[in-house]
């Protein structure tokens, strides 16, 4: 038979049985982001498609073929609700830069800096590691005062020991400079005139690239595009002093602090807010879809949303896929299963009265517990509480409430941290209690 409704496609459920290991992440995030003095906004999952058009750029692949738009619907003729002109998210920094403007947080601080972690929407062909509907932590350093180098850097290094954090090890980093704005334009103009004579020989979806958006061709996967890319030999001579010099304050302070990365002139991402600097982290074992985080630069972004007087306002940042993270992981959520410290196990109706206070007990001392419903037997309740990973079990039958007298089964070959405390409540409800393995 099959399902009446069943999920929409590139969605994903997280079920039970994998949401202690999402826990386990995100609380893994917010320490660490803690640590870097990052803050948490919350900012909501639709927001006006003109803010993903300004800032993401008319021509890129996630606003002209991905942007997930709402429709409008009236519900009765004197409460309509609009929602044409609103789209999902399909990332979260252009919602923080659209926050950080209307709230003016310019004017309250020079260098603010930002963490979220969410869905994002995005109408792709799904595929492993690509989903309409995934997740992201991201980070971002916004301000006046958000122009030095070293957030650059301040912002890889957070995306690297959250990584590292979650337990990956074999990603590498690559790194690459857009310059400033006029850089950005001089580069793209060296590129047309260095591909005019390869034009014919690029596949389609470069040519169709080489007016719109040029740097796009040098992402392009198809194997004829990247050799005629190798040909080119493109160098940094684009770059303006100034930015030359920012890019190499970034490289050394990446040394210093042991941060392994390689250069990669092709590294131009397909996003238009970008300046300066840009980054990618990738994990191979992930397959086609290798990307598990990318950030960069992206000072005349509060400018060009927000008008003349934010122009000079710098912004740097990063996010990271939860999915691709757990994927590259390959994680057991089994190993991530936070234990129930005890469960009881009632055998007839009297012993219910009784457990059912002391569950209540229990839980009133912050202790863990679980308690059979189901009426079962002896050797069902066992597989039971083995079935629910509790670290002990107690069983109240007609002998127990009689002797007032109850045993503590050891379940696992794991110490029950609250044991004291277990005995106490027992202690407490008038019942004596012994460890038994
Ligand atoms: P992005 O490269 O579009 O950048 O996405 C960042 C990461 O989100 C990717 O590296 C990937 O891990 C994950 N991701 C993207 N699309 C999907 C998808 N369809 N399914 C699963 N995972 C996906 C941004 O979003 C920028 N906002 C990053 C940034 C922040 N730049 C500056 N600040």
């Amino acid at each position: 038979m099959t399902n009446k409704y069943s999920l929409p496609r590139g969605t994903a459920d997280i079920l039970p049985i994998e949401s202690p290991l999402w826990q386990e992440i995100e609380s893994k995030a917010r320490q660490i982001c803690h640590l870097y003095n990052f803050k948490e906004i919350r900012t909501p999952i639709f927001e006006e498609t003109a803010l993903f058009k300004r800032s993401l750029g008319q021509t890129s692949d996630v606003v002209n073929k991905q942007l997930l738009e709402l429709a409008s619907q009236r519900i009765t003729a004197d409460d309509p609700i609009e929602l044409a002109g609103l789209a999902l998210r399909p990332e979260g920094t252009a919602s923080v830069v659209r926050s950080y403007i209307e709230n003016n947080i310019d004017r309250q601080e020079m260098i603010s800096k930002f963490y979220y972690i969410g869905p994002m929407f995005r109408g792709e062909r799904p595929q492993k590691g690509r989903l309409r509907q995934f997740h992201q932590i991201g980070a971002e350093t916004i301000g006046p005062g958000a122009t030095q180098p070293y957030l650059d850097v301040e912002t890889i290094a957070l995306a690297i020991n959250l990584l590292k954090s979650f337990g990956l090890k074999d990603f590498k980093l690559k790194i690459n400079t857009l310059g400033n704005l006029e850089d950005k334009e001089n580069f793209s103009k060296i590129l047309r005139e260095k591909l005019k004579s390869y034009l014919i020989d690029l596949s389609e979806y470069s040519k169709s690239r080489y007016e719109r958006n040029v740097f796009r061709i040098l992402d392009s996967k198809e194997e004829s595009d990247k050799e005629i890319i190798k040909k080119i030999k493109l160098d940094y001579s684009f770059l303006s002093s100034e930015s030359q010099r920012k890019y190499d304050i970034v490289k050394s302070a990446l040394k210093d602090i042991g941060i392994k990365f390689e250069e990669d002139i092709c590294l131009v991402r397909g996003l238009d807010y970008y300046n300066y600097t840009v980054f990618e982290i990738t994990d191979d074992s992930l397959g086609s879809q290798n990307a598990l985080g990318a950030g960069g630069r992206y000072n005349n972004l509060v400018g060009s949303l927000g008008g003349e007087s934010r122009i000079d306002i710098g912004g740097v940042g990063f996010s990271l896929g939860i999915e691709r993270i757990l994927l590259a992981l390959q994680a057991n959520s089994e190993n991530y299963r936070p234990k129930l410290d005890v469960y009881l196990a009632p055998l007839d109706d009297k012993s219910y009265k009784e457990a059912f206070q002391v569950l209540n007990s229990l839980r009133k001392k912050g202790i863990s517990c679980e308690m059979n419903y189901l009426q079962q037997s002896l050797k069902n309740q066992m597989r039971a509480a083995d079935k629910s990973g509790a670290l002990g079990a107690i069983i109240f039958g007609e002998e127990e409430l009689k002797t007032r007298q109850v045993v503590l089964k050891i379940m696992r070959n794991e110490e029950i941290k609250s044991e004291p405390e277990i005995i106490q409540v027992l202690a407490d409800l008038n019942f004596q209690c012994r460890k038994d393995k």
